[in-house]
């Protein structure tokens, strides 16, 4: 499969038709065509077709998607069933909120430690883990071997943590600091995540539709 000509804009697409597809398949549903699956996701039945073309194909003409086939290789394109252990930094509203409510195991990621340097935190159990100190960090990373860091740590430790991080043998990190990691690596993997922008976007629109209608 020829990964490396895969765009961004698709990669980003692939959790979502993941997601749809995941919910087809609760409704029992067995097959669906490009055009009824563009109609659910609001997206045209060509980008779709586009899109799954990048990957070679899955479908068969007139006859439509197995809906369980192509979930099962979104899922190991997007490398569901990996298990990347995950360690998570900032056991604070934000963290708690993350480790607790997200499925990493249904993305392809094990939470497999949580640390803060906050002492009040220390052995508090979140997410069935218990928070650590921030001086098991480099002991824990050599026994558990994690390849991806959650930060959910404030600005200004965002970029001294991440350093150490790479030293410690981390490979991806899941940033939501608001701070733009400088890393000169180009096989380190940075998602930055911001849902305030999120926000703004929708704001926008809102604005703009409402302009529109005047
Ligand atoms: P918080 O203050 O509740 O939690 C931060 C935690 O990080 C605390 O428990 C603190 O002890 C710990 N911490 C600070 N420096 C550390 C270090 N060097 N090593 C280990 N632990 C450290 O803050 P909250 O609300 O959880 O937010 C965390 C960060 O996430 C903030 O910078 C906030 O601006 C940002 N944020 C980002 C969002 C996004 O969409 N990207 C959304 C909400 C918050």
């Amino acid at each position: 499969m020829a990964k490396q000509a895969i765009s961004t804009p698709v990669i980003r697409r692939l959790p979502r038709y993941y997601r749809f597809l995941g919910e087809l398949e609760a409704e029992q549903m067995e097959r669906i065509s490009s055009k009824e699956l563009a109609q659910r996701m609001g997206l045209s039945a060509s980008q779709i077709r586009q899109d799954f073309n990048c990957f070679g194909g899955f479908g068969q003409q007139g006859y439509g998607y197995n809906i369980s086939e192509l979930r099962e290789k979104i899922g190991n394109i997007l490398g569901v069933n990996e298990k990347t252990g995950v360690i998570l930094i900032g056991a604070g509203n934000l963290g708690k909120a993350v480790a607790t409510h997200l499925d990493f195991r249904k993305r392809g990621c094990r939470l497999v430690g949580i640390f803060d340097r906050n002492e009040e935190l220390h052995g508090v159990v979140t997410a069935g883990l218990t928070i650590q100190p921030m001086h098991r960090l480099a002991d824990f990373c050599r026994q558990y071997q994690p390849e991806v860091a959650v930060l959910c740590i404030p600005k200004g430790a965002a970029q001294e943590l991440a350093d150490q991080l790479l030293a410690l043998g981390i490979r991806g990190f899941w940033n939501f600091s608001h701070f733009d990691l400088r890393i000169n690596n180009p096989h380190i993997i940075v998602e930055n995540v911001h849902l305030g922008d999120s926000l703004m976007t929708l704001a926008y629109c809102m604005h703009s539709t409402e302009k529109e209608k005047k």
